[in-house]
């Protein structure tokens, strides 16, 4: 019996000493950033979508395709609602492929935008809401209910997260990244400061590019955001005109019986 009790007291301990050796990731915890499009009631800043639309097309899609996103859909009303004229001239900056006439000739709003020029740089079209950036032994789940899975959150700490150290690996060069998982990234640096002149004068700064890159990314992954969350208000309000007409049915039916035992 005492035997047991001391390996029991062993096995706890020994339990107990390796929940920190877990705990210590090397990569560092993501930041929390606020936008707007958190919380039951939040939504997209037009503007912010505009300015993140900039940053991508100005510095990103050198590389990055966004290959589920039609043209059209940036006149949509919840994202960068640009005007149909201003959507028209976007898309023929493009020369998109077409099978048909097994040419590229220029994008029209129904296209979509272009694959991945760089083979191995992956298309962000999904990208904010395949990574977490709330997660692991420091995530209290309280986050993620809150504030979503933290995939923007993560795409800003990773375009701010860059040491400039970089090293050779068979061939390839890989950059030191404080938040990409294993910390060393095959993208360089993409973000520096002064990328983008913002059309609506906003000054440019790494922070800024990162913060209207990723929302627009968030919108690229979940366009319909906007109108889910009026949808989900609509309902929750509805669920909770319902829960009081049930309590007072269901007190009024039950009164005569109550009445009766008393
Ligand atoms: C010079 C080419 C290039 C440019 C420009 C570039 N990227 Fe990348 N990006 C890459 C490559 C290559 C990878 C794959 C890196 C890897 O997996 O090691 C990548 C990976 C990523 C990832 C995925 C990281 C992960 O968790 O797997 C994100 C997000 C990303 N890029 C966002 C951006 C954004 C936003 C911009 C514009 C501000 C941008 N990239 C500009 C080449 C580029």
């Amino acid at each position: 019996m005492k035997k047991n009790c001391l390996s029991f007291f062993y096995l706890t301990f020994s339990l107990l000493l390796s929940v920190p050796a877990f705990a210590a990731e090397k990569t560092q915890r993501i930041e929390d950033i606020d936008f707007s499009f958190e919380g039951p009631l939040g939504t997209y800043e037009r503007n912010q979508l505009q300015r993140g639309l900039q940053v991508f097309t100005e510095v990103c899609s050198g590389c990055h395709g966004l290959r589920q996103v039609a043209f059209r859909t940036l006149g949509d009303s919840g994202g960068p609602e640009l005007t149909p004229k201003q959507v028209k001239a976007y898309a023929a900056e493009y020369e998109i492929y077409d099978p048909e006439l097994d040419d590229y000739r220029e994008g029209r709003p129904s296209d979509k935008f272009p694959v991945s020029g760089i083979e191995n740089a992956p298309d962000l079209s999904l990208i904010a809401k395949a990574r977490a950036g709330f997660h692991g032994p420091y995530g209290t789940g309280i986050n993620q209910l809150l504030k979503g899975m933290g995939g923007p959150e993560y795409i800003v700490n990773l375009l701010k997260g860059y040491t400039e150290e970089e090293k050779e690996q068979a061939g390839t060069t890989l950059y030191e990244n404080k938040y990409f998982p294993g910390n060393w990234i095959g993208m360089a640096q993409p973000l520096w400061g002064d990328d983008v002149e913002y059309i609506d004068g906003t000054e440019a700064s790494i922070e800024q590019e990162a913060k209207d890159v990723a929302a627009f990314l968030m919108w690229a992954a979940e366009p319909k955001l906007n109108a889910r969350k009026e949808f989900g208000f609509t309902a929750a309000l509805y669920l909770i005109v319902l829960a009081i007409l049930l309590y007072f049915t269901n007190k009024k039916l039950w009164a005569n019986i109550k009445k009766r035992q008393a």
